[in-house]
């Protein structure tokens, strides 16, 4: 009878359950009205009356331990939401996994863009969204009072008509042009301002990627040339270019440039709109008047410019019909960008 007391005693001390229900049975089992501790009080009843001190203590102890042990278990599941501590120590056990958040599409379209430029030696400039006239106008042939102002509807802080926020960041490559030697070859990302009512197709936020190359004896046909590989490389090998003659101040030939649709091989249809094209950048030769106000000589550089809405040019990538999707955040939304690196 010793020795049975002492091996459950032992059994109490190891004891090393997983979950709560495994306490409950292992308590049932030794202190439950038909439990082992019972049997042992019923051997104990015939026990010879000189061994009974002894061994009353024995049955004492191995009660008290046992009640003890159930407590201080019951307890622990409840701290470690039904893991005691004892099992804690699998290592081998695989680790929970964080849910991974996505990018946001208009991160994933503006990195592969500068991506593809990249390849082409294209360097990634920045510059201040809070900018002044010069930067934004001036310096970019726009002549004050000159109407083609009012082709971005400007946003300027404090009634000082000076500082504004950038409704394009053809300022940054202004930046550039004042402070770097040709040749020059950048790309300049960034968050732009206008003031335009928000719809599906338009926000008064928005993103933009331009690009500005200024070399010796630099042409239109490479413009033709390093943005169709931009095309061929982000939308596919099957697609075409057109430019159609446009204006901006600050480029001489001017061009919109457009690529085949892809939803109706050009037969046309609503998102084209029965065109079979798509307009998805403004381009054209740098002016010889931004050249000079920013102190690069006309007579012996020219340069190509050219410059797209991230917005636009994902909402045509991944289908996306309304722009304010983009700003809102949505994870429904944001989710089904989640699988794309
Ligand atoms: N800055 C022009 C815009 O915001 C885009 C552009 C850039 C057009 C460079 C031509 C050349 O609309």
């Amino acid at each position: 009878m010793k020795e049975k007391i002492e091996q459950l005693l032992k059994q109490v001390e190891e004891f090393a359950p997983r979950t709560a229900a495994e306490v409950e049975e292992f308590r049932v089992r030794i202190l439950g009205r038909k439990g082992v501790l019972n049997d042992i009080m019923e051997e104990f009843k015939a026990v010879a009356p000189e061994s009974k001190r002894e061994l009353g203590q024995s049955i004492n102890l191995l009660k008290n331990r046992a009640q003890e042990r159930v407590n201080e278990l019951k307890e622990a599941m409840e701290h470690t939401s039904g893991r005691p501590a004892a099992a804690i120590d699998d290592t081998t056990r695989p680790g929970t996994t964080e849910p991974v958040g996505s990018r946001h599409p208009i991160s994933l379209v503006r990195n592969e863009i500068c991506g593809i430029f990249e390849r082409l030696g294209f360097v990634i400039a920045d510059g201040p969204e809070i900018e002044d006239d010069r930067h934004v106008f001036s310096a970019l042939n726009f002549p004050p009072e000159h109407p083609a102002r009012d082709m971005q509807d400007t946003f300027f802080i404090e009634k000082n008509p000076d500082i504004l926020l950038r409704t394009h960041t053809s300022s940054i490559q202004v930046r550039v042009m004042e402070t770097q030697k040709p040749p020059i070859r950048v790309i300049c990302p960034g968050r732009v301002f206008r003031n335009e009512a928000i719809s599906y197709r338009a926000h008064c936020i928005f993103h933009q990627i331009e690009g500005l190359y200024i070399d010796e004896n630099v042409s239109f046909a490479d413009m033709k040339q390093a943005l169709l590989y931009f095309v061929h490389e982000f939308y596919g090998a099957d697609r075409e270019i057109r430019l159609r003659p446009s204006y901006f101040p600050f480029t001489e030939p001017s061009a919109e440039m457009d690529i085949s649709c892809n939803l109706c091989g050009g037969k046309g249809c609503p998102v084209c709109k029965h065109t079979g094209w798509l307009e998805i950048m403004g381009c054209g030769m740098v002016d010889p008047n931004v050249l000079e106000a920013c102190g690069i000589d006309s007579e012996k550089y020219s340069g190509f410019a050219f410059g797209m809405g991230v917005e636009r040019t994902a909402m045509l990538k991944y289908g996306v019909r309304d722009l304010r999707l983009y700003f809102e955040n949505d994870v429904r939304f944001l989710r089904q960008f989640e699988s794309v690196v």
